[in-house]
C-alpha cells in the first residue's frame, strides 16, 4: 500500500504548484483539498467565507479530510489554514507523510499579491501583516509536519525532487 503525500504550509508557499509537478514526475493522482471543498459546496472560497463564514470553511475542511481516509498513494495539498486547527492534524497524519512548504513573508507576499480568491488576505495584502500571520501559524504548522522543505530561491523541479527523494516516491 502506498501513502499519501500531505503539503501543507502558507498561503503561496507552493502546494499547488508542487502537487502539479510531483503529480507528473510520479504519477500520483493530485487531490486538492480547496477544490473538493469548492465542488462539494458549489460555490467559490470567497463565497463560502462571505456566506457562511470561516468557522464553517473550517469544518468544511475537517469533514474533506474525514472524507479522503482510505484514500491511497494521491498527494493531497491542504489550504493554508488546514494544518492550523488541532483536530485536522491526526486525520491528516493517518492519510500520510506531512510535508510542509515554507517561504519568507516577501516570497509569500510577491506569490499572492495579484490572488483576489484569497479571504484570509482581503484588505491585508502587505508583507507585514503575512509575516505576522506567518508567525502565529508556523507552530502548528512544524507540529504537523514531518519533513520540511524551504521554497525560496528554488525553482519547482528542484523542490518537487528534493520532496520526492526525502519521501522516497
Ligand atoms: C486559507 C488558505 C487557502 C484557502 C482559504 C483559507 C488560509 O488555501 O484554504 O482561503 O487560511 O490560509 P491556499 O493556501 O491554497 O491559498
Amino acid at each position: 500500500m502506498k501513502r499519501n503525500i500531505l503539503l501543507i504550509g502558507f498561503m503561496g508557499t507552493g502546494k499547488s504548484t508542487i502537487s502539479r509537478q510531483l503529480g507528473k514526475n510520479t504519477g500520483m493522482k493530485e487531490i486538492d483539498l480547496d477544490a473538493y471543498i469548492v465542488e462539494k459546496a458549489g460555490k467559490s472560497i470567497n463565497d463560502i467565507f462571505a456566506e457562511e463564514g470561516e468557522k464553517a470553511f473550517r469544518k468544511m475542511e475537517t469533514a474533506s479530510l474525514r472524507e479522503l481516509a482510505g484514500v491511497k498513494n494521491c498527494i493531497i495539498s491542504c489550504g493554508g489554514g488546514t494544518a492550523t486547527r488541532e483536530v485536522n492534524v491526526p486525520l491528516m497524519k493517518a492519510l500520510g507523510q506531512v510535508v510542509l512548504l515554507t517561504a519568507t513573508p516577501e516570497t509569500i507576499y510577491q506569490r499572492v499579491r495579484t490572488s483576489n480568491d484569497r479571504p484570509i488576505l482581503n484588505g491585508n495584502m502587505n508583507v507585514e501583516y503575512i509575516g505576522e500571520l506567518l508567525a502565529k501559524r508556523l507552530p502548528y504548522y512544524e507540529k504537523a509536519a514531518d519533513i520540511t522543505v524551504a521554497t525560496d530561491d528554488k525553482t519547482v523541479e528542484t523542490i518537487a525532487y528534493e520532496i520526492a527523494e526525502r519521501c522516497r516516491l
